[in-house]
Protein backbone atom coordinates (compact mmCIF):
# COMPACT_ATOMS: atom_id res chain seq x y z
CA UNK A 1 0.00 0.00 0.00
CA UNK A 2 1.08 3.65 -0.91
CA UNK A 3 2.99 5.70 2.17
CA UNK A 4 2.52 9.60 1.66
CA UNK A 5 3.32 12.38 3.56
CA UNK A 6 0.64 14.93 5.14
CA UNK A 7 0.66 18.15 6.22
CA UNK A 8 2.10 17.97 9.41
CA UNK A 9 4.92 15.73 7.65
CA UNK A 10 4.10 12.47 9.06
CA UNK A 11 3.71 9.49 6.80
CA UNK A 12 0.30 8.09 6.62
CA UNK A 13 -0.45 4.72 4.31
CA UNK A 14 -3.91 5.53 2.32
CA UNK A 15 -4.75 3.78 -1.66
CA UNK A 16 -4.25 7.54 -3.03
CA UNK A 17 -3.21 11.19 -2.22
CA UNK A 18 -6.37 12.66 -2.35
CA UNK A 19 -7.08 10.76 0.58
CA UNK A 20 -4.34 12.13 2.71
CA UNK A 21 -5.38 15.59 1.56
CA UNK A 22 -8.80 15.01 2.87
CA UNK A 23 -7.91 13.69 5.71
CA UNK A 24 -5.51 17.11 6.42
CA UNK A 25 -8.96 18.32 5.93
CA UNK A 26 -10.58 16.68 8.44
CA UNK A 27 -7.64 17.59 11.15
CA UNK A 28 -8.35 21.39 10.46
CA UNK A 29 -11.61 20.39 11.18
CA UNK A 30 -11.01 18.48 14.47
CA UNK A 31 -8.63 21.39 15.36
CA UNK A 32 -10.74 24.21 14.64
CA UNK A 33 -14.39 22.72 15.72
CA UNK A 34 -15.49 22.93 12.60
CA UNK A 35 -18.39 20.95 10.70
CA UNK A 36 -16.07 19.90 8.88
CA UNK A 37 -15.26 17.21 11.03
CA UNK A 38 -17.69 15.44 9.52
CA UNK A 39 -15.50 14.50 6.61
CA UNK A 40 -13.61 11.88 8.20
CA UNK A 41 -17.26 9.63 8.00
CA UNK A 42 -17.11 9.82 4.14
CA UNK A 43 -13.40 9.39 3.47
CA UNK A 44 -13.44 6.11 5.74
CA UNK A 45 -16.18 4.53 4.00
CA UNK A 46 -14.57 5.55 0.64
CA UNK A 47 -10.57 4.21 1.52
CA UNK A 48 -11.16 1.28 3.61
CA UNK A 49 -7.32 0.92 3.02
CA UNK A 50 -6.55 3.74 4.96
CA UNK A 51 -5.82 3.18 8.47
CA UNK A 52 -5.38 6.46 10.46
CA UNK A 53 -8.92 7.25 8.56
CA UNK A 54 -10.61 4.26 9.60
CA UNK A 55 -9.35 5.02 13.66
CA UNK A 56 -10.07 8.45 13.46
CA UNK A 57 -13.45 7.96 12.26
CA UNK A 58 -13.76 4.95 15.21
CA UNK A 59 -12.41 7.71 17.32
CA UNK A 60 -14.96 10.36 15.95
CA UNK A 61 -17.96 7.92 16.83
CA UNK A 62 -16.75 6.93 20.25
CA UNK A 63 -16.33 10.88 21.23
CA UNK A 64 -19.69 11.41 20.63
CA UNK A 65 -19.97 9.57 23.87
CA UNK A 66 -23.30 7.99 23.04
CA UNK A 67 -24.59 4.61 22.65
CA UNK A 68 -25.35 4.88 19.56
CA UNK A 69 -21.62 6.32 18.37
CA UNK A 70 -19.82 3.31 20.32
CA UNK A 71 -21.43 0.93 18.14
CA UNK A 72 -20.70 2.91 14.82
CA UNK A 73 -17.62 3.20 16.19
CA UNK A 74 -16.93 -0.71 15.89
CA UNK A 75 -17.32 -1.12 12.36
CA UNK A 76 -14.26 1.74 11.32
CA UNK A 77 -12.65 -0.12 14.14
CA UNK A 78 -12.98 -3.86 12.86
CA UNK A 79 -11.65 -2.52 9.62
CA UNK A 80 -8.57 -0.45 11.19
CA UNK A 81 -7.71 -3.61 12.66
CA UNK A 82 -7.51 -5.79 9.91
CA UNK A 83 -4.91 -2.85 8.53
CA UNK A 84 -3.05 -2.86 11.38
CA UNK A 85 -0.32 -5.49 10.81
CA UNK A 86 0.73 -4.12 7.73
CA UNK A 87 0.56 -0.46 8.58
CA UNK A 88 3.35 1.85 10.14
CA UNK A 89 4.01 2.06 13.62
CA UNK A 90 2.51 5.36 14.75
CA UNK A 91 -0.75 4.28 12.97
CA UNK A 92 -0.56 1.03 14.57
CA UNK A 93 0.04 2.95 17.88
CA UNK A 94 -3.36 5.02 17.18
CA UNK A 95 -5.44 1.71 16.16
CA UNK A 96 -4.80 0.53 19.38
CA UNK A 97 -5.71 3.99 21.17
CA UNK A 98 -9.08 3.38 19.18
CA UNK A 99 -9.69 0.25 20.26
CA UNK A 100 -9.16 1.04 23.94
CA UNK A 101 -11.62 4.54 23.61
CA UNK A 102 -14.29 1.91 21.61
CA UNK A 103 -14.52 -0.02 25.10
CA UNK A 104 -13.87 2.97 27.14
CA UNK A 105 -10.44 2.79 28.67
CA UNK A 106 -10.03 6.44 28.09
CA UNK A 107 -6.74 6.44 29.86
CA UNK A 108 -5.29 3.50 28.43
CA UNK A 109 -6.00 5.39 25.12
CA UNK A 110 -4.47 8.63 26.28
CA UNK A 111 -1.62 6.75 27.85
CA UNK A 112 -0.81 5.21 23.98
CA UNK A 113 -1.45 8.44 21.97
CA UNK A 114 1.26 10.06 24.35
CA UNK A 115 3.29 7.94 23.14
CA UNK A 116 2.80 8.58 19.75
CA UNK A 117 3.16 12.28 20.51
CA UNK A 118 7.04 11.69 22.51
CA UNK A 119 8.27 9.87 18.74
CA UNK A 120 6.00 12.34 16.61
CA UNK A 121 5.95 15.61 17.89
CA UNK A 122 5.17 17.78 14.64
CA UNK A 123 1.38 15.37 15.62
CA UNK A 124 -0.91 18.22 16.54
CA UNK A 125 -3.69 16.16 15.53
CA UNK A 126 -2.48 12.98 18.15
CA UNK A 127 -2.30 15.96 20.63
CA UNK A 128 -5.98 17.06 20.11
CA UNK A 129 -7.61 13.64 20.66
CA UNK A 130 -5.45 12.79 23.68
CA UNK A 131 -6.39 16.48 25.03
CA UNK A 132 -9.44 15.29 24.49
CA UNK A 133 -9.36 11.86 26.53
CA UNK A 134 -7.64 13.71 29.42
CA UNK A 135 -10.18 16.39 29.36
CA UNK A 136 -13.01 13.50 30.10
CA UNK A 137 -11.19 11.92 32.71
CA UNK A 138 -10.04 14.92 34.94
CA UNK A 139 -6.56 14.99 34.06
CA UNK A 140 -5.09 18.47 34.00
CA UNK A 141 -1.42 17.80 33.72
CA UNK A 142 -1.91 15.55 30.38
CA UNK A 143 -4.75 18.62 29.21
CA UNK A 144 -1.64 20.71 28.88
CA UNK A 145 0.72 17.66 28.42
CA UNK A 146 -0.38 16.52 25.23
CA UNK A 147 -0.06 20.33 23.35
CA UNK A 148 3.30 20.46 25.00
CA UNK A 149 4.74 17.71 23.49
CA UNK A 150 3.52 19.25 19.74
CA UNK A 151 4.77 22.66 20.95
CA UNK A 152 8.23 23.44 19.40
CA UNK A 153 7.30 21.79 16.13
CA UNK A 154 3.57 23.44 15.75
CA UNK A 155 4.16 26.97 17.07
CA UNK A 156 2.99 29.28 13.75
CA UNK A 157 -0.19 27.17 14.88
CA UNK A 158 -3.24 29.24 16.27
CA UNK A 159 -4.76 25.85 17.82
CA UNK A 160 -1.43 24.26 19.52
CA UNK A 161 -2.02 27.89 21.49
CA UNK A 162 -5.40 27.38 22.08
CA UNK A 163 -4.92 23.84 23.34
CA UNK A 164 -1.87 24.98 25.29
CA UNK A 165 -4.17 27.94 26.42
CA UNK A 166 -6.76 25.29 28.33
CA UNK A 167 -4.47 23.19 29.45
CA UNK A 168 -2.67 26.11 31.64
CA UNK A 169 -5.92 27.06 32.71
CA UNK A 170 -6.96 23.83 33.91
CA UNK A 171 -3.58 23.55 35.77
CA UNK A 172 -4.46 26.94 37.58
CA UNK A 173 -1.41 28.83 35.32
CA UNK A 174 -3.94 31.50 34.15
CA UNK A 175 -1.27 34.13 32.99
CA UNK A 176 0.53 31.83 31.10
CA UNK A 177 -3.27 30.87 29.71
CA UNK A 178 -3.47 34.28 29.09
CA UNK A 179 -0.45 34.85 27.16
CA UNK A 180 -1.37 31.38 24.69
CA UNK A 181 -5.01 33.34 24.17
CA UNK A 182 -3.14 36.02 22.66
CA UNK A 183 -0.96 34.08 20.59
CA UNK A 184 -3.98 31.87 19.39
CA UNK A 185 -5.73 34.90 18.30
CA UNK A 186 -3.32 37.23 16.61
CA UNK A 187 -2.18 34.13 14.48
CA UNK A 188 -6.47 33.46 14.00
CA UNK A 189 -8.94 35.58 15.62
CA UNK A 190 -11.89 32.82 14.72
CA UNK A 191 -9.50 30.22 17.15
CA UNK A 192 -12.48 29.41 19.00
CA UNK A 193 -10.60 27.08 21.73
CA UNK A 194 -8.63 29.86 22.69
CA UNK A 195 -11.70 31.96 23.03
CA UNK A 196 -12.98 29.31 24.93
CA UNK A 197 -9.93 29.39 27.30
CA UNK A 198 -10.14 32.84 27.61
CA UNK A 199 -13.73 32.91 28.92
CA UNK A 200 -12.49 29.50 31.60
CA UNK A 201 -9.39 32.15 32.70
CA UNK A 202 -11.90 34.84 33.56
CA UNK A 203 -14.41 32.42 35.19
CA UNK A 204 -11.06 31.35 37.54
CA UNK A 205 -10.45 34.88 38.25
CA UNK A 206 -13.91 36.28 38.80
CA UNK A 207 -13.68 38.94 36.41
CA UNK A 208 -16.97 38.62 34.67
CA UNK A 209 -17.44 41.70 33.00
CA UNK A 210 -14.31 41.13 31.38
CA UNK A 211 -14.93 37.57 30.48
CA UNK A 212 -18.24 38.77 29.08
CA UNK A 213 -16.84 41.64 26.74
CA UNK A 214 -14.05 39.48 25.20
CA UNK A 215 -16.73 36.97 24.40
CA UNK A 216 -19.37 39.01 22.81
CA UNK A 217 -16.24 40.89 20.68
CA UNK A 218 -15.74 37.58 18.95
CA UNK A 219 -18.68 35.68 19.00
CA UNK A 220 -19.30 37.26 15.17
CA UNK A 221 -16.76 34.41 14.19
CA UNK A 222 -18.68 31.78 15.73
CA UNK A 223 -19.81 30.63 12.51
CA UNK A 224 -19.38 26.78 10.78
CA UNK A 225 -17.96 25.53 14.21
CA UNK A 226 -20.00 22.70 15.81
CA UNK A 227 -23.22 22.93 17.64
CA UNK A 228 -20.51 21.94 20.76
CA UNK A 229 -18.12 24.60 20.15
CA UNK A 230 -20.98 27.55 19.62
CA UNK A 231 -23.18 26.46 22.54
CA UNK A 232 -20.33 25.74 24.79
CA UNK A 233 -18.57 29.38 24.16
CA UNK A 234 -22.27 30.93 24.43
CA UNK A 235 -22.90 28.85 27.53
CA UNK A 236 -19.70 30.32 29.21
CA UNK A 237 -21.66 33.62 28.49
CA UNK A 238 -24.12 32.82 30.50
CA UNK A 239 -21.97 31.70 33.45
CA UNK A 240 -20.65 34.84 33.49
CA UNK A 241 -24.86 36.57 33.03
CA UNK A 242 -25.43 34.65 36.50
CA UNK A 243 -23.18 35.68 38.40
CA UNK A 244 -23.76 39.74 36.57
CA UNK A 245 -27.59 39.42 38.41
CA UNK A 246 -28.29 38.70 34.59
CA UNK A 247 -30.13 35.27 34.12
CA UNK A 248 -32.61 36.65 32.19
CA UNK A 249 -30.49 37.27 29.29
CA UNK A 250 -29.17 33.74 29.75
CA UNK A 251 -32.49 31.96 29.56
CA UNK A 252 -32.91 34.12 26.29
CA UNK A 253 -29.60 32.66 24.97
CA UNK A 254 -31.02 29.68 25.88
CA UNK A 255 -33.91 29.97 23.68
CA UNK A 256 -31.92 31.48 20.71
CA UNK A 257 -28.97 29.64 20.92
CA UNK A 258 -27.82 26.76 23.04
CA UNK A 259 -31.42 24.91 22.55
CA UNK A 260 -31.87 26.12 19.20
CA UNK A 261 -29.09 24.43 17.25
CA UNK A 262 -28.68 20.60 18.17
CA UNK A 263 -30.79 19.02 20.74
CA UNK A 264 -29.57 15.61 19.31
CA UNK A 265 -25.97 16.59 20.80
CA UNK A 266 -25.25 15.58 24.06
CA UNK A 267 -22.70 17.93 24.74
CA UNK A 268 -25.63 20.72 23.53
CA UNK A 269 -27.84 18.41 26.48
CA UNK A 270 -25.26 18.77 29.29
CA UNK A 271 -24.78 22.68 28.50
CA UNK A 272 -28.64 23.23 28.35
CA UNK A 273 -28.98 20.99 31.43
CA UNK A 274 -26.42 22.71 33.51
CA UNK A 275 -27.72 26.38 32.55
CA UNK A 276 -31.22 25.31 33.59
CA UNK A 277 -30.33 24.12 36.90
CA UNK A 278 -28.06 27.01 37.84
CA UNK A 279 -30.86 29.74 36.56
CA UNK A 280 -33.63 27.56 38.44
CA UNK A 281 -31.63 27.53 41.84
CA UNK A 282 -31.20 31.08 41.73
CA UNK A 283 -35.01 31.99 41.45
CA UNK A 284 -35.87 31.90 37.41
CA UNK A 285 -38.85 30.29 36.17
CA UNK A 286 -37.82 27.93 33.43
CA UNK A 287 -41.25 26.92 32.19
CA UNK A 288 -41.31 24.18 30.87
CA UNK A 289 -37.98 23.54 29.33
CA UNK A 290 -36.98 20.52 31.61
CA UNK A 291 -39.59 18.66 29.69
CA UNK A 292 -38.35 19.80 26.54
CA UNK A 293 -35.05 18.91 27.76
CA UNK A 294 -36.04 15.36 29.26
CA UNK A 295 -37.61 14.56 26.07
CA UNK A 296 -34.59 14.18 24.24
CA UNK A 297 -32.24 13.30 27.18
CA UNK A 298 -34.18 10.00 27.38
CA UNK A 299 -32.74 8.94 24.54
CA UNK A 300 -29.41 8.23 25.72
CA UNK A 301 -30.57 7.72 29.23
CA UNK A 302 -29.55 3.88 28.88
CA UNK A 303 -25.98 4.51 27.25
CA UNK A 304 -23.77 4.56 30.90
CA UNK A 305 -20.77 5.95 28.05
CA UNK A 306 -19.81 8.73 30.79
CA UNK A 307 -20.74 9.51 34.54
CA UNK A 308 -20.26 13.28 33.56
CA UNK A 309 -22.79 13.05 30.86
CA UNK A 310 -25.09 10.84 32.91
CA UNK A 311 -25.07 12.57 36.34
CA UNK A 312 -26.53 15.53 33.98
CA UNK A 313 -29.18 13.73 32.00
CA UNK A 314 -30.43 11.88 34.92
CA UNK A 315 -31.37 15.21 36.58
CA UNK A 316 -33.24 16.20 33.78
CA UNK A 317 -35.11 13.35 33.64
CA UNK A 318 -35.72 13.47 37.32
CA UNK A 319 -36.56 17.29 37.57
CA UNK A 320 -39.23 16.87 34.82
CA UNK A 321 -40.80 13.78 36.73
CA UNK A 322 -39.53 10.93 33.67
CA UNK A 323 -40.79 7.63 34.28
CA UNK A 324 -37.44 6.66 33.38
CA UNK A 325 -35.25 8.57 36.15
CA UNK A 326 -35.15 5.49 38.82
CA UNK A 327 -34.83 3.20 36.45
CA UNK A 328 -31.09 5.25 35.50
CA UNK A 329 -30.05 4.80 38.96
CA UNK A 330 -30.43 1.30 39.11
CA UNK A 331 -28.25 1.02 35.52
CA UNK A 332 -26.11 3.39 36.89
CA UNK A 333 -25.28 1.54 39.94
CA UNK A 334 -25.20 -1.46 37.74
CA UNK A 335 -22.82 -0.34 35.86
CA UNK A 336 -20.23 0.10 38.46
CA UNK A 337 -20.54 -3.65 38.84
CA UNK A 338 -19.27 -4.24 35.22
CA UNK A 339 -16.46 -1.14 35.19
CA UNK A 340 -12.73 -1.90 33.72
CA UNK A 341 -9.84 -1.18 35.52
CA UNK A 342 -9.91 2.18 33.32
CA UNK A 343 -13.09 3.69 34.58
CA UNK A 344 -13.92 1.91 38.09
CA UNK A 345 -13.03 5.23 40.47
CA UNK A 346 -15.24 6.85 38.06
CA UNK A 347 -18.32 4.22 38.52
CA UNK A 348 -17.78 2.90 41.46
CA UNK A 349 -16.99 5.74 43.92
CA UNK A 350 -18.58 8.35 42.28
CA UNK A 351 -21.47 7.47 40.44
CA UNK A 352 -23.06 4.25 42.42
CA UNK A 353 -23.33 6.84 45.44
CA UNK A 354 -24.35 9.87 43.96
CA UNK A 355 -26.72 8.36 41.41
CA UNK A 356 -29.63 8.59 44.25
CA UNK A 357 -28.31 11.64 45.15
CA UNK A 358 -29.37 13.36 42.10
CA UNK A 359 -32.17 11.97 42.15
CA UNK A 360 -32.94 12.35 45.47
CA UNK A 361 -32.05 16.17 44.95
CA UNK A 362 -34.24 16.74 42.21
CA UNK A 363 -37.26 14.67 44.10
CA UNK A 364 -36.66 17.37 46.88
CA UNK A 365 -35.27 14.70 49.40
CA UNK A 366 -32.15 16.95 50.46
CA UNK A 367 -31.34 14.46 53.19
CA UNK A 368 -30.04 11.66 51.38
CA UNK A 369 -29.21 13.99 48.43
CA UNK A 370 -26.73 15.62 50.47
CA UNK A 371 -25.18 12.16 52.38
CA UNK A 372 -25.08 10.46 48.67
CA UNK A 373 -23.10 14.04 47.48
CA UNK A 374 -21.08 13.39 50.35
CA UNK A 375 -19.38 10.06 49.98
CA UNK A 376 -18.26 10.90 46.09
CA UNK A 377 -16.98 14.25 46.39
CA UNK A 378 -13.96 13.41 47.03
CA UNK A 379 -13.62 11.53 44.24
CA UNK A 380 -15.05 13.79 41.27
CA UNK A 381 -12.42 14.84 39.20
CA UNK A 382 -11.92 11.89 37.69
CA UNK A 383 -15.79 11.65 36.50
CA UNK A 384 -13.61 14.85 33.59
CA UNK A 385 -15.14 17.94 32.72
CA UNK A 386 -13.42 21.09 33.18
CA UNK A 387 -13.62 23.06 36.76
CA UNK A 388 -16.58 25.42 35.25
CA UNK A 389 -18.52 22.13 34.35
CA UNK A 390 -18.29 19.99 37.35
CA UNK A 391 -19.12 23.17 39.83
CA UNK A 392 -22.54 21.88 38.61
CA UNK A 393 -22.03 19.06 40.96
CA UNK A 394 -20.95 21.32 43.85
CA UNK A 395 -23.69 22.84 43.60
CA UNK A 396 -25.80 20.05 43.66
CA UNK A 397 -24.37 19.16 46.89
CA UNK A 398 -24.21 22.94 48.31
CA UNK A 399 -27.96 22.93 47.47
CA UNK A 400 -28.69 19.46 48.87
CA UNK A 401 -27.02 21.09 51.93
CA UNK A 402 -29.20 24.00 52.16
CA UNK A 403 -32.14 21.97 51.67
CA UNK A 404 -31.81 19.61 54.26
CA UNK A 405 -30.67 23.02 56.72
CA UNK A 406 -27.01 22.05 57.04
CA UNK A 407 -26.29 25.61 57.34
CA UNK A 408 -23.36 24.88 59.14
CA UNK A 409 -21.21 23.21 55.95
CA UNK A 410 -23.33 25.17 53.76
CA UNK A 411 -21.98 28.74 55.08
CA UNK A 412 -18.24 27.12 54.90
CA UNK A 413 -19.01 26.63 51.14
CA UNK A 414 -20.67 29.93 50.48
CA UNK A 415 -18.45 32.05 52.59
CA UNK A 416 -15.63 30.66 50.13
CA UNK A 417 -17.59 31.56 47.32
CA UNK A 418 -18.22 35.11 48.68
CA UNK A 419 -14.76 36.03 49.11
CA UNK A 420 -13.44 35.45 45.63
CA UNK A 421 -17.02 37.03 44.33
CA UNK A 422 -18.12 39.34 46.63
CA UNK A 423 -20.09 41.37 44.40
CA UNK A 424 -22.74 38.42 42.98
CA UNK A 425 -25.79 39.12 44.75
CA UNK A 426 -27.37 35.23 44.76
CA UNK A 427 -23.81 34.66 46.70
CA UNK A 428 -24.71 37.22 48.65
CA UNK A 429 -28.38 36.11 49.89
CA UNK A 430 -27.43 32.44 49.77
CA UNK A 431 -24.91 32.96 52.39
CA UNK A 432 -27.14 35.70 54.39
CA UNK A 433 -29.48 32.85 54.61
CA UNK A 434 -26.84 30.37 55.92
CA UNK A 435 -25.75 33.54 58.60
CA UNK A 436 -29.31 34.13 59.76
CA UNK A 437 -30.16 30.35 60.31
CA UNK A 438 -26.93 30.00 62.34
CA UNK A 439 -28.02 32.90 64.59
CA UNK A 440 -25.42 35.20 62.61
CA UNK A 441 -27.87 37.20 61.32
CA UNK A 442 -26.25 40.56 62.61
CA UNK A 443 -22.88 39.34 60.18
CA UNK A 444 -22.60 41.50 56.64
CA UNK A 445 -21.98 39.72 53.93
CA UNK A 446 -20.62 42.84 52.10
CA UNK A 447 -21.73 45.22 49.05
CA UNK A 448 -23.48 43.37 46.25
FE1 LIG B 1 -15.66 25.22 29.07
Amino acid sequence: MPIWTDKHDLQVTASSEQTVQTLDQFGDGLLGFTTQVDIIVDLADTDHDCPVAQAYAAQFFASAETADGMQKAQAYLSRAKALAPHALPREQAIIQAAEHWCKTERRSAAKVLEQVLDDHPTDIITAKWAQALHFDTGNPAGILRAPLKVAAACDANPYLHGMLAFGYEECHLLDDAERAVHRAVSLNRAEPWAHHAMAHVNEARNTMDVGIQFMMDVSDTWTGLTSFMTTHNWWHVCLFLIDLDRGHEALDIYDQTIWALNQNCVQDQINGISLLYRLERIGLDVGNRWHGLAAQVAANASSQVSVFLDFQFLYALARAEHSDAPKMVDRMIARADTASEDEKVAWVRVAAPAASGVLALANKDYVTAAQQFAQALPFLQCIGGSHAQRDLFELFYLDALRGSEQWAPAQQILAMRHLGRPGVSWLKTQLQEAYDNLGLGQVLTGPT
